[in-house]
């Protein structure tokens, strides 16, 4: 298993991502859509068949890092792959503020890695980490 750090422009970023982008089954269970945004950082699982199990993204803003599009294969969840895609994640962001909305089935990573609930809202909680931790 290794985790590979991408950008919408690099060569291998559409056969890496191509079932998670404009996943019905990705909508189907989160409401969303994953975007291609330039300038979006992702960090891609893939296990040693080749095959992409797990995406995490940050966008930075003027202010603040925004965590997003975070999504494991159903088969592939808890056995720590999200962990990983978090850790490698929050090394390699810039030292800035960091905000995301997690959902109940993310949100003891975000918790462990040192962020703080400010508000739920509904099913999903809004959490931060300040520069530093
Ligand atoms: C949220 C999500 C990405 C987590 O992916 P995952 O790879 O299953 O996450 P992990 O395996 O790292 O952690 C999940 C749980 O398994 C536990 N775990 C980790 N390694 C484990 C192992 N080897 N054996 C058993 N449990 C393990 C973790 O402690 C964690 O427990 P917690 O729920 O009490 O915090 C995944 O459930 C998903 O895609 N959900 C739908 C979309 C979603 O909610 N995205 C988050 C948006 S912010």
């Amino acid at each position: 298993m290794r985790i590979e750090i991408l950008l919408c422009d690099d060569i291998v970023f559409y056969s890496r991502m191509r079932t998670f982008l404009a996943s019905k089954e990705i909508y189907k269970e989160t409401g969303q859509i994953f975007w291609n945004d330039f300038g979006k950082k992702w960090f891609v699982c893939i296990n040693n068949k080749g095959k992409t199990i797990g995406v995490c993204a940050y966008v930075k803003t003027k202010k603040n890092i925004i965590f997003c599009s975070d999504y494991v294969l159903p088969e592939y969840r808890n056995r720590g792959i999200y962990d990983k895609l978090f850790e490698v994640r929050m090394k390699e962001c810039p030292d800035l503020p960091i905000k995301a909305v997690a959902t109940k089935q993310s949100l003891g990573t975000f918790l462990r890695h040192g962020f703080v609930s400010r508000k739920v809202k509904g099913k999903f909680t809004v959490v931060e980490r300040g520069k530093n931790g």
